[in-house]
């Protein structure tokens, strides 16, 4: 490469640092026909908001912190803006890397798919602000995405298995049953009915 064509690499290379690379366009986002959606990923070892642990002592069960689970939003987890058992408890979404990344995260390849299950809220409160703070006024977080999942990362299944750094991907509900018989990292019906909310009116599945 010319000093010239080096120095616009340099550039470029810095701006898709500061800035991301966004593959997903319109509002809301959407990329391949599929609707977008941020992520990020977190660990406390805690139920969470659909009570997928122990209830007396909060510690999550096993599965909850090894397997492909998520929080998400929370405008997407609860319509109603319930903060407890809201109504994509037990949910599972096929999440699909896009290749582009919003600014708080690094290029992760397109095409990577895995079925999360919903056992967790990313509440609208601090620290999670520019993440999980959409509401029915203001449809899009900091980066513009309507949805967020926040990924289970308790065994370092994000962070060392996928190399996932915080990527932009597209989303799909999908049959949990189904995901889990091609993927056991899936969690399956049988342990989302260990959580308290498959028991509650509104978290049923
Ligand atoms: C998830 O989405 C990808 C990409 O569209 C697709 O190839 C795959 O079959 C989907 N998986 C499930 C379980 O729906």
């Amino acid at each position: 490469m010319n000093l010239i064509g080096y120095l616009c690499f340099c550039v470029f290379t810095l701006a898709a640092f500061v800035q991301g690379v966004q593959k997903c366009h319109g509002t809301p986002k959407m990329y391949n026909g599929k609707p977008c959606a941020s992520t990020t990923n977190y660990h406390d070892g805690m139920q969470g908001a659909c009570g997928c642990g122990d209830d007396k002592s909060d510690k999550q069960f096993d599965w909850s912190k090894s397997s492909w689970t998520a929080a998400a939003n929370q405008h997407f987890f609860d319509s109603h803006n319930k903060h407890w058992c809201g109504e994509k408890c037990g949910v599972c979404v096929n999440l699909t890397t896009t290749g582009g990344f919003p600014s708080d995260g690094s290029h992760t390849a397109e095409g990577q798919s895995h079925v999360f299950m919903i056992v967790d809220l990313c509440p609208d409160v601090a620290p999670n602000l520019d993440w999980c703070a959409q509401t029915a006024a203001h449809p899009a977080n900091k980066f513009g995405y309507a949805v967020h999942f926040d990924l289970e990362n308790g065994v370092h299944q994000i962070t060392q298995t996928l190399h996932w750094d915080n990527p932009e991907v597209t989303y799909e509900i999908v049959d949990c049953a189904h995901a889990h018989q091609a993927d056991h990292k899936t969690p399956s019906p049988t342990n989302y009915h260990q959580c308290v909310c498959s028991h509650s009116a509104h978290g049923k599945k």
